[in-house]
């Protein structure tokens, strides 16, 4: 089996804390050849650990290194829809970092410059490779609680470093944490629940927040195709009493799934899944090393681009998942339920 070549674009601090572990790990599926970013200081900084065969800081110089096959692109949102786009079209597959991009003009032509391409555009939202979610989803598929029609989903933490780069910058971010963190539990809830038809949601400045024009907390309410109802609830700033908390239930006719995640940074992490059936009928899965989700992520992306299935989460998704964003942003101007059109 021939190892992909791959290039690291920007030199990120996911890189360094989750891809770039993962991809030492995947020997047999990929060989570092190069690493580019805009700050050669940045750049210099992480290839001296690294050891890529050559460093660029300009993308068109990495787009016409002929060893390069694939990009990971983990630079910021502002930067995912040209970049993404100029490596399609230079013939190289991406791995782009979520969420797609600010606006959604930028996630059209992202959709089809895939389309053009026919290469494999795959958007990093790595809860689908986490094993946990895998089961709820396997559950779910099997009927085991019947059929589910509510579902609430927690994420609370307590990131007060936030605040100290881009991320809080709604031009390079597209907004607060419901344009961060939140695009995975969109992307969670469609996959588990079919998609999600109206929002109506509520975002508010932590008390103590530097930048009380972005929301650190939101609470919304959607609405599923399939008539289902949840509960989406996310937190930068909230202090839990299990720390940084990540938690669903997840109700239907015959049972109900109830889970207690853990964020992907934690590497000894136990997650437990309970599913109650008939009443009182539990069974308990536990799973650990919730970091393993991004070497799965990364695997998977090797296995698409050699053909062997279909993208897990493709680009399309990603777009879905920034319009249900931008609807939750609209309703809460609007203070009423938004619709998502599909
Ligand atoms: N999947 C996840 O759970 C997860 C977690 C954290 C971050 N992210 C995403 O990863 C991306 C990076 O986030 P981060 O906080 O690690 O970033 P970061 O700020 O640590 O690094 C970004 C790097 O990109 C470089 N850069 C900017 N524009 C560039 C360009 N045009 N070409 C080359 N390099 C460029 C910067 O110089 C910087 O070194 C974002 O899209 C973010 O949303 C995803």
């Amino acid at each position: 089996m021939k190892k992909l070549g791959i290039g690291l674009l920007g030199c990120s601090v996911i890189l360094h804390k989750a891809h770039g572990p993962a991809m030492f790990s995947l020997s047999d599926d990929y060989e570092l050849i190069a690493m580019c970013d805009i700050d050669p200081q940045r750049l210099n900084q992480m290839a001296d650990d690294y050891h890529p065969k050559r460093r660029y800081t300009a993308l068109a110089d990495m787009l016409a290194d002929p060893e390069v096959d694939v990009i990971l692109n983990t630079t910021p949102t502002s930067e995912h829809a040209a970049t993404t786009i100029a490596c399609l079209k230079a013939g190289k597959h991406v791995l782009c970092e979520k969420p797609i991009a600010i606006t959604m003009e930028d996630a059209d032509a992202m959709v089809e410059a895939a389309r053009q391409s026919g290469l494999v555009l795959q958007m990093a939202l790595q809860s689908r490779h986490n094993l946990a979610w895998k089961k709820i989803h396997e559950l779910l598929q099997q009927n085991a609680i019947g059929t589910p029609h509510t579902i609430t989903l927690t994420q609370y933490w307590n990131e007060p470093t936030v605040y100290d780069n881009w991320r809080t910058t709604a031009s390079v971010s597209g907004g607060g944490i419901l344009a961060d963190s939140c695009v995975h539990w969109i992307d969670m809830m469609r996959w588990q629940m079919g998609e999600i038809t109206s929002v109506c949601g509520i975002g508010i400045p932590s008390p103590d927040s530097p930048r009380p024009e972005i929301e650190d907390t939101s609470l919304t309410l959607l609405r599923f195709a399939s008539g289902a109802i949840g509960c989406l609830r996310n937190g930068w700033r909230n202090q839990t009493l299990s720390g940084n908390a990540e938690s669903v239930e997840i109700n239907g006719t015959k049972g109900s799934i109830r889970a207690e995640l853990r964020t992907p940074w934690s590497n000894s992490g136990v997650q437990e899944i309970h599913l109650i059936t008939n009443g009182d009928d539990e069974h308990v899965f536990t799973y650990h090393s919730p970091h393993l989700r991004f070497r799965d992520q990364l695997k998977d992306f090797a296995e698409c681009v050699r053909g062997e299935h279909p993208v897990t989460c493709t680009v399309e998704d990603g777009r879905r998942a920034l319009k249900i964003q931008q609807a939750i942003y609209a309703s809460f101007d609007s203070r009423r339920w938004e619709d998502v059109p599909c």
